[in-house]
């Protein structure tokens, strides 16, 4: 394709045209220009192809025979890049095959609260797993030259008011907690595409912010595809053109045509800005068009590769007395709807018409003795007396007891929130009256979110199997019976009760806003800096073999011995990992860095390193990470960048965020301090901190006569700390200086300081 020569070719009428949707799942074809249409489709964890699309219906459930790969909830639990990349190259083979331009996904959006409808679609409440993972997904799909659209572009944290509610923050917990999935994402895998989000933040639609969709996304982060719009949510098109959101979808059906050409003409648009769109429109089916495939979409050899991933994606929260795994001579009583209609994907735009969905009991007879009672419905809350009775009397005749519990549909899905963290009543009051029994009581979850365990006591294990693809049945079954070791790890925390959660207080909205009060405090950053009791922490999750840690080494040395390094240097941290059980297993290793500079309030660790890998018994495999400085940053206002202190810093190596097993300590050089504001209200404390400022400000007070003039080496402490947050104009009311002396301190500072 000529580009160049293409634009200069088109009307602005054209230009106009091509840059919104035709329909639901197509672009504009210009046959005279040579420009082709290219088809979209809903992911991320399978393909909903719309086939018999006439471009005038959603059609949720209306879609091709595809396979249900397990969902972000599931996979995130995987921790495992590799995997991560596997499901994203088969599922560009599957977008070939189908003639699929993009798969619509990755979703990243951070899990604030537990309650958001989506969160099964999302991958963590932290910004470095979402990112890694999602640039591994998106390496693999792109792989195979089709396109990504990472989504949802930005703070898009909820369903209530989601078209509408801003989220409200700071910077830095921007920054921090709500951008930093996709810069990582951006930076390691450059999606063809990224979808701007429905909602505004801090009062500007996504979809019009330039500084979300230009000054960051493309001049700071060096972003190259085409960023498009959700759907339907676009406002203002104009001002979306003008900010960088260059294609409206699903489009407005001409509506916003004349708008745009009559804006170039009137010179409220710069055609400059509309080539810009166009230009990355082209771009984007350029890369699809010439580089096809000739692949099959084999569903049956794809829905294998669906069970295998969910294996590894499995978290094994709690087996007491090694109840799991089961054995084919026990007699097992299996129990609740779920194990006859597993829930393995969520509502709302990523859902899949799947090929071919598991169930536990569609496949028990090739595991053991095994009897089954539905006890509770899979699809609703209600009790039913003669169900429960009947479950229980199985229960009473077998060995051990596996409840498939977990959420109905309607209990989470896109497009509203979650109304409480509950499993339905029914649920609960059965697994009583099974706990009541005295029999090994295990259960297995299939929830997309955390939900509250109030017989977690009473139980010996609980299986989080989460949304796991329509092959879940098999692949918990296998777990249950050892035939995998389970290895997943929470990537998301589970709170002992909702009102622990740190967004409760302001969750969902406000008068259409939402108060991101909590700031960069959210899931772990909080539980953990609060020293808050969780039912589960982030990054926990047992195997069927144990793992014991040692050798930590930081550059080399061991921890414990003084490690010096420069803040721009990478720091490679060794740890040895030794499976001491008789089975193979595969251990996810986590590292955590700690900031003990005081420079400002930050959670006490935060997750800059993770790795998996399959270790054989009595066998020790050396981890390692590098980190950056970024590993160690925070994104300070002050600066407008991101930003690490000179000191010390801890690194931790944890099972997870609350098991932390080794640590050390690193000394970092080669920073700056952050400046003090020179004006009369700087403090004096902070002129002494301030490595510039200190000598000069110690020594004028020693030559002046004021009643402070022992500033400068003054040792009682009580003098100090009373001096440290006095600004510099008090001196006028408790010194002798004048405002003329006090300004020309100000000029010597000044000097200092720039
Ligand atoms: C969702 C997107 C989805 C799009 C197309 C929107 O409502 O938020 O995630 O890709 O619909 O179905």
């Amino acid at each position: 394709m000529d580009i160049e020569k293409i634009i200069k070719n088109m009307t602005l009428e054209e230009k106009a045209k091509f840059v919104s949707g035709v329909d639901m799942w197509t672009t504009e074809a210009f046959d005279h220009l040579g420009i082709p249409s290219v088809f979209v489709s809903d992911g991320p964890h399978g393909l909903r192809k719309q086939e018999n699309n006439k471009g005038n219906e959603v059609g949720i459930t209306d879609s091709i025979d595809a396979v249900c790969f397990p969902t972000a909830c599931a996979t995130a639990s995987s921790f495992d890049r590799n995997l991560m990349r596997q499901m994203g190259v088969d599922l560009g083979k599957e977008c070939q095959a189908v003639d699929v331009s993009c798969i619509l996904g990755p979703a990243i959006n951070i899990k604030r609260s537990p309650l958001c409808g989506r969160n099964f679609e999302y991958v963590s409440e932290d910004p470095y797993v979402a990112g890694e993972l999602s640039a591994a997904y998106i390496n693999g799909v792109q792989s195979q030259n089709v396109g990504t659209s990472l989504k949802h572009f930005a703070a898009n944290n909820q369903e209530t008011e989601r078209m509408y509610a801003s989220s409200d923050m700071d910077e830095r917990t921007l920054r921090e907690m709500y951008l930093t999935a996709f810069e990582i994402a951006v930076k390691k895998s450059q999606p063809w595409t990224i979808m701007a989000s429905y909602n505004r933040i801090n009062g500007s639609y996504s979809t019009e912010n330039k500084k979300l969709l230009t000054d960051i996304l493309r001049d700071e982060w060096g972003f190259e595809g085409l960023v498009m719009s959700d759907w339907g949510a676009v406002s203002d098109r104009v001002a979306g053109l003008k900010a960088g959101m260059d294609l409206e979808m699903p489009g407005s059906r001409g509506v916003n045509d004349p708008y745009i050409v009559e804006s170039v003409k009137n010179g409220e648009l710069a055609e400059e800005d509309l080539d810009k769109a166009v230009r990355n429109m082209l771009k984007f089916i350029e890369k699809f068009v010439e580089h096809r495939q000739e692949e099959t979409f084999d569903r049956d050899v794809d829905h294998e590769k669906a069970v295998r991933v969910e294996e590894q994606c499995v978290v094994l929260l709690k087996n007491d007395g090694n109840v799991l795994p089961l054995n084919s001579d026990e007699k097992i009583a299996l129990i609740g709807g779920f194990a006859k209609t597993p829930r393995y994907q969520g509502g709302g735009s990523s859902h899949i018409n799947a090929h071919n969905v598991v169930s536990a009991l569609s496949v028990k007879d090739s595991y053991g003795s095994i009897s089954f009672a539905e006890g509770f419905p899979y699809d609703a809350d209600v009790t039913d007396e003669a169900m429960q009775a009947e479950a229980v009397g199985l229960a009473e005749k077998s060995d051990k007891i596996v409840v498939f519990a977990g959420l109905p549909d309607v209990f989470e899905s896109e497009g509203y929130d979650r109304e409480h963290m509950r499993l339905p009543d029914c649920q609960n009051l059965l697994i009583d009256k099974l706990v009541a029994t005295g029999k090994p009581v295990i259960i297995v979850l299939h929830n997309g979110s955390p939900v509250e365990m109030p017989w977690l006591d009473g139980v010996s294990a609980v299986v989080e199997a989460y949304l796991g693809g329509e092959g879940v049945g098999e692949a918990v079954m296998n777990v249950l019976y050892g035939k995998v070791n389970p290895s997943g790890k929470l990537a998301e925390s589970f709170p002992i009760l909702l009102e622990h959660n740190p967004s409760y207080l302001n969750f969902p909205v406000a008068r259409h806003k939402v108060n991101y009060a909590e700031g960069v405090f959210v899931g772990y950053r909080y539980y953990d800096t609060k020293k808050m009791d969780v039912l589960f922490p982030f990054g926990h999750g047992l195997s069927y073999t144990e793992f014991s840690y040692s050798n930590l080494k930081i550059n080399g040395v061991p921890a414990g011995e003084n490690v010096q390094a420069d803040i721009n240097s990478t720091i490679t941290v060794t740890v040895d990992v030794t499976n001491v059980g008789d089975i193979e297993g595969a251990e996810i290793v986590q590292l955590y860095v700690s900031d003990k500079t005081g420079t400002i309030n930050r959670p006490v660790h935060e997750l800059k390193g993770f790795d998996k890998q399959v270790i054989k018994p009595g066998e020790t495999v050396t981890y390692t990470f590098d980190l950056d400085k970024r590993s160690f940053a925070w994104y300070s206002e002050e600066v407008s960048d991101w930003y690490a202190a000179d000191g010390i810093y801890t690194i931790e190596i944890g099972k997870s965020s609350r098991d932390i097993c080794l640590s050390g300590a690193v000394e970092l050089t080669g920073s700056f301090q952050l400046k003090p504001v020179i004006d009369m209200n700087v403090q004096l404390g902070e002129l002494i901190a301030y490595k510039k400022t200190s000598e000069f400000i110690k020594q004028e007070f020693k030559n002046a006569t004021t009643q402070f003039s022992d500033i400068g080496d003054s040792d009682d402490p009580m003098t100090v700390a009373m001096l440290e947050y006095m600004p510099i104009r008090t001196l006028r009311s408790f010194g002798t200086l004048t405002n003329e002396q006090i300004d020309e301190l100000l000029k010597e500072l000044k000097k200092l300081v720039d």
